[in-house]
């Protein structure tokens, strides 16, 4: 058994894909550049993550503050996600990849909102990795929403404001069903959340890689997966790993 295959593996991880349009600023190219070439970062990080056996793969592809981009841009990713749901559907249903999308899609353009619907029912059944696409997405809208759902089953009567704890709020997310993410990459240097899954993330071991996200290759991946199988999560207990003397 080779050392990769007997590491400790995140049944989940989460990535915040950062830094396409300094990618292609470096290379003196207009931003949309950097966005089309992390597409093939994602094709990419989805074929090592199922290789590397994790089990629930989150790519934040659009938060509910990317809205404050030029129009162009934002028509430019939108763009983006329908042409990868479009031309790798087929193949990720074929994989037995199963993808759920996370974010407000009751704003959203039909077109879009119909064809992320279509990539949930179609691949619902699959029991491969499960690819979880935040769009339209940030954190603060996901629980507002939950507390507006959760106060209309009280208004309706369905539930005692006495019985709403964690499990509750957890089953009222967007993520209901989806462990919490083990590890949670965020490439470009940038060392901040901006957002991203802040209730889920609690107990996640973070991690922040200088690559811009369409330099962010399998390599990199798997010596990220191995530093996180370094790490020691204790949860607020105690270690598991260092044998206490004396206690
Ligand atoms: C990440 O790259 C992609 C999205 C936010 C959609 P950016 O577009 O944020 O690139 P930088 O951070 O400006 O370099
Ligand atoms: C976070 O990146 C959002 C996505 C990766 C989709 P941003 O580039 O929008 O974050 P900030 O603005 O630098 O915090
Ligand atoms: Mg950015």
């Amino acid at each position: 058994m080779s050392r990769a295959s007997q590491r400790i593996v995140p049944q989940h991880v989460a990535i915040i894909m950062d830094g396409n349009g300094r990618w292609a600023n470096a290379r003196g190219l207009p931003r949309t550049f950097g966005h089309r070439k992390g597409v093939e970062t994602v094709r990419e990080t989805v074929k090592a993550a199922r290789e590397a056996g994790v089990g629930f793969l989150t790519l934040f592809a659009f938060s509910s503050e990317n809205w404050r981009r030029p129009e162009a841009e934002v028509n430019e990713l939108f763009g983006l996600l329908k042409a990868f749901i479009r031309r790798d559907l087929a193949d990720l249903h074929q994989a037995s990849v199963r993808i759920r999308i996370i974010g407000d899609k009751v704003n959203l353009r039909e077109d879009i909102r119909s064809l992320l619907l279509e990539a949930e029912e179609r691949t619902a059944e699959n029991r491969g990795m499960t690819l979880v696409i935040a769009f339209n997405y940030g954190s603060r809208d996901e629980i507002a929403r939950a507390a507006a759902r959760l106060a209309r089953e009280v208004q309706a009567g369905r539930l005692d404001p006495c019985d709403i704890d964690a499990q509750k709020i957890n089953d009222s997310l967007d993520t209901a069903g989806i462990p919490d993410p083990d590890l949670v990459i965020r490439t470009s240097g940038e060392e901040r959340l901006s957002n991203f899954l802040l209730w889920q993330s609690a107990y996640a071991e973070l991690m922040f890689v200088p690559d811009f996200w369409p330099d962010f290759t399998a390599a990199v991946f798997d010596m990220v997966l191995e530093r996180y199988a370094a790490r020691d999560r204790r949860f607020g207990g105690l270690s598991n790993k260092v044998v206490a003397v004396g206690s």
